[in-house]
């Protein structure tokens, strides 16, 4: 019998639920499905069918992403034309003036164990794409739970994070030279200060998405005991300098004591958000001297993070580094005219694309001041792609090379430093946020 793929109805949404969170084990939790309906809206939430029985989910956030160029193009006047004629910097804020790049998070795909190796997995894709490209979007982002069910599809990893933990006893965060004041949040502040920090924060770095305040209401103010995870409920701490907020950060304390009754509790780093290096280094001190939690730990920093360097040893501050957010490019020319350019100068790449065959062919790229023309052509192609090393290429932190060692790039070495020359982007690409 042939599988259907179609957006569920409200009857089915108790199932959906049950049904993804049986292939990661566990349980849906309070609320949760209502959270789901709220922030992606039941059009956007799929599922497979086999003679009516539900076998396979997926979701699809509608987000913005911020991508090399965003912060540029938003401090420039909305429908200015750009000197490389690519799309205005209205366009690429987005109708509702959001900035960043109309990006679909792919979320919440799961196959009954039934019914894996079917091709189920491939038709959600195929449905999340054609969804995707009904919305306009000309990306898809997804955190993935093994890194190479993906790769076929077209995602290639585009930010990585670097995850840490330290005893500070034995890295010994440095004092700021110009500190700045901090407060723990009181009342409303947090509701009220952090998402404008934030936005400016994101807007900065590629790999970031904006949170709308639905997002933060329902993600990040909401504070669930299977949040917590055994640590204390979140603190906020606002940085605020001559009286204006300049950053926050938030936390959990799991306290420990050792057998011989000595303090030995750890600080759960959330997010630590500042607009400028003392901000930061401010609001890392203080998170490293908290009495009786000498030990810190955060899920994730960005690979470029000054925070090893804030420490008198940085080498006790254990650093893994792992894949983050997973890149797709769904419509090659909105895409990469939609991101900007630290380099100058011409490519012609050919996309072999069979995943999504419309975004597939040769273009070519002239980037000049900042921003790029692309267009089909019929020019023999210096470079040859697989989709998933475009997605790696194109938040600017991947270097061609590597994705030629992973067989998804062929050109000629010096083609391979001209595309990086291009692509290239001086601030590393992170995103602070799976979804
Ligand atoms: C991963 C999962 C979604 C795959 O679903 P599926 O319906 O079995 O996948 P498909 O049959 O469409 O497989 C498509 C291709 O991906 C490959 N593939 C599937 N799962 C894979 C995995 N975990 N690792 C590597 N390759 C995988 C298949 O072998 C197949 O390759 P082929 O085209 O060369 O034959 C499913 O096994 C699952 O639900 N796992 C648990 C939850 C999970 O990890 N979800 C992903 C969240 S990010």
């Amino acid at each position: 019998m042939g599988i259907e793929i179609r957006p569920i109805v409200p009857d089915e949404l108790e199932r959906y639920m049950e049904l993804c969170h049986l292939a990661f084990g566990g349980k849906p939790e309070e609320g949760e499905a209502e959270r789901l309906t709220e922030l992606v809206g039941l059009d956007r939430v799929h599922a497979a069918f086999d003679g009516g029985r539900m076998v396979g989910t997926e979701a699809s956030y509608g987000l913005r992403l911020t991508v090399p160029g965003t912060a540029a193009g938003t401090a420039t006047a909305a429908g200015t034309a750009t000197a490389a004629g690519g799309r205005s910097d209205g366009e690429r804020a987005g109708d509702d003036g959001v900035p960043g790049v109309p990006t679909a998070g792919l979320s919440r795909v799961s196959v009954a164990a039934t019914h894996r190796r079917r091709g189920i997995l491939t038709g959600l894709i195929g449905a999340h794409f054609a969804d995707a490209v009904d919305h306009g979007e000309a990306l898809s982002v997804l955190w993935a739970s093994e890194l190479p069910i993906y790769g076929r599809f077209g995602y290639g990893p585009a930010a990585d994070i670097l995850q840490v933990s330290y005893d500070n006893r034995k890295a010994d965060v440095r004092p700021p030279e110009r500190p700045v004041d901090l407060a723990l949040a009181e009342g409303d502040e947090a509701t009220q200060l952090l998402p404008p920090l934030r936005e400016r924060d994101r807007l900065r770095r590629p790999g970031h998405f904006h949170r709308s305040p639905t997002w933060w209401r329902l993600r990040r103010f909401t504070d669930h005991e299977f949040q917590r995870e055994g640590a204390s409920q979140r603190r906020t701490v606002i940085a605020r300098r001559d009286g204006e907020p300049v950053g926050y950060a938030t936390y959990r304390q799991a306290p420990r004591w050792t057998d011989h009754d000595l303090p030995d509790g750890e600080i759960r780093v959330i997010e630590v958000i500042g607009d400028d290096l003392d901000v930061r280094h401010g609001l890392w001190w203080f998170l490293s001297n908290i009495d009786l939690h000498p030990n810190v730990r955060f899920w994730s920093l960005p690979v470029d993070a000054e925070l090893p360097w804030l420490a008198a040893d940085p080498r006790a501050m254990i650093r893994h580094l792992t894949d983050g957010l997973q890149l797709r490019v769904l419509d090659v020319v909105a895409a990469l005219e939609a991101r900007g350019w630290a380099g100058e100068g011409q490519l012609v790449l050919a996309v072999d694309d069979a995943s999504h065959p419309s975004a597939g062919g040769t273009y070519r790229l002239t980037a000049e001041a900042g921003r790029a023309r692309v267009e089909r052509t019929d020019d023999e192609p210096e470079l040859r792609l697989h989709p998933a090393a475009l997605g790696a290429l194109y938040l600017g932190s991947r270097p061609a090379a590597a994705m030629a060692v992973a067989g998804w790039l062929e050109a000629a070495p010096a083609v391979r430093d001209r595309t990086d020359r291009l692509f290239g982007w001086p601030t590393a690409a992170w995103c602070d946020e799976s979804f």
